[in-house]
């Protein structure tokens, strides 16, 4: 350093100290949210970036004194361009979080930089069981896919389903999809008579829904990550699967919010679990969703908006808790063990396992005022991610 800038440095240390700020709460608090703003996952970047606009409209910009600024970027969904924007955001920028992760693939390929550089990152999207043992500083706000199978799988002996095929997304959140489904619908009695999977990028679901024809099992379960679900709809109906009396069940990311009404009638009947509908009967549930579709021109929030939102919370408390002071491990510490009132219900994150534990739902596409929504009918409480007791 130069003397004059030394000097310089030494004299704005002063007056902040006087003023009872260090030196690092008067910078802004920065946060490095990598999204998919293009490319096949862009509409969950859609959902975060606006769900975090609505948390800082709603909560102001300053927390503890200090400015909060939101850096993002986009990562197109390919994890080589996730982990580089992350080393640029921590190395230049010098960010305080790194938040985001469209995808499971971005998330782990982010997780070392986390470690080294004892940067927090939150999960927003991403829900692969393993993503928060790829990092002791990964915090997770979205769900699992886990959480979200094994539901499912004890609801669909109790209901006439005796043999279903499994159709997944080829890699990590599928095939965790895949095995949670299966182990537990075997253990329930049940027959998984061929477990299919499918490309990640560009599926054409075709030739794999004419085997199920085939198979004609009574259920047909499916995992497809956000913005593929339509086209899983749209082809089961073209080749009359419902018809020859194969029901469609899966996870809630096939009934995605931000694409079922689209979908069609249909969709009417198709069963999923889940751990977010925009149709969520509480007060905190409306006044998000009349917010978010008020700020958004009427798009209708979907679950990744809820990870986005709950994740800003996560990050808001957590640099409350340090005084404004922020810290990698202060900010780590202080986000583990939130419990809070999120609009999809209560939630809460495992100090030990930094993992999101929340009520899973069972819910049946309906119509409600004329539009197309997951209505929950029954709630498996507090549910913590099964992939973690393996
Ligand atoms: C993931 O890649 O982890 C992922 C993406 C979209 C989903 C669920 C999981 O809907």
């Amino acid at each position: 350093m130069k003397k004059r800038t030394l000097i310089q440095a030494l004299g704005l240390a002063a007056l902040a100290s006087a003023s009872g700020l260090s030196l690092a709460q008067q910078q802004p608090f920065k946060i490095g949210l990598i999204l998919p703003m293009t490319g096949q996952q862009a509409t969950t970047g859609r959902q975060i970036e606006a769900a975090t606009r609505l948390w800082i409209a709603q909560n102001g910009d300053t927390v503890a004194g200090r400015k909060v600024q939101v850096i993002l970027k986009d990562d197109t969904s390919l994890p080589d361009v996730t982990r580089r924007l992350a080393q640029e955001l921590v190395v230049n920028d010098k960010v305080d979080v790194l938040a985001g992760m469209g995808i499971t693939p971005s998330a782990m390929s982010v997780g070392p930089i986390a470690t080294q550089s004892k940067t927090p990152l939150v999960v927003m999207a991403a829900a692969t069981s393993s993503i928060t043992e790829a990092s002791p500083y990964i915090v997770r706000t979205s769900f699992t896919l886990p959480q979200a199978s094994v539901a499912l799988a004890d609801w669909a002996p109790k209901n006439g389903l005796k043999t279903v095929v499994t159709l997944v997304s080829d890699y990590g959140p599928g095939l965790d999809a895949e095995k949670f489904f299966k182990d537990r619908f075997l253990f329930n009695g049940g027959k998984v008579p061929e477990t299919l999977r499918v490309p990640m990028r560009n599926p054409d679901f075709a030739p794999f829904l004419q085997k199920v024809r085939d198979l004609k099992p009574d259920a047909l379960f499916v995992f497809v990550p956000s913005g593929a679900g339509a086209a899983v709809m749209k082809q089961f109906l073209e080749r009359g699967m419902d018809k020859a009396g194969i029901r469609l069940i899966g996870t809630g990311d096939v009934t995605d919010d931000d694409q079922l009404n689209d979908m069609g009638d249909g969709a009417l009947g198709v069963v999923t679990s889940h751990h977010y509908s925009a149709a969520h009967p509480s007060a905190a549930n409306k006044k998000f969703v009349e917010a978010f579709e008020k700020a958004n021109k009427g798009l209708r929030p979907n679950f990744m908006a809820v990870g986005g939102y709950d994740g800003m919370r996560v990050i808001y408390e957590a640099l409350k808790k340090t005084n404004g002071k922020g810290g990698g491990d202060a900010l780590l510490a202080g986000m583990k063990g939130q419990l809070f009132e999120s609009p999809r219900g209560p939630m809460f994150i495992d100090a030990q396992t930094r993992d999101v534990v929340q009520n899973i739902y069972l819910r049946k596409v309906e119509k409600k005022n004329g539009q197309l929504y997951n209505v929950e009918f029954d709630v498996i409480k507090d549910v913590k991610d099964p992939g973690k007791s393996r």
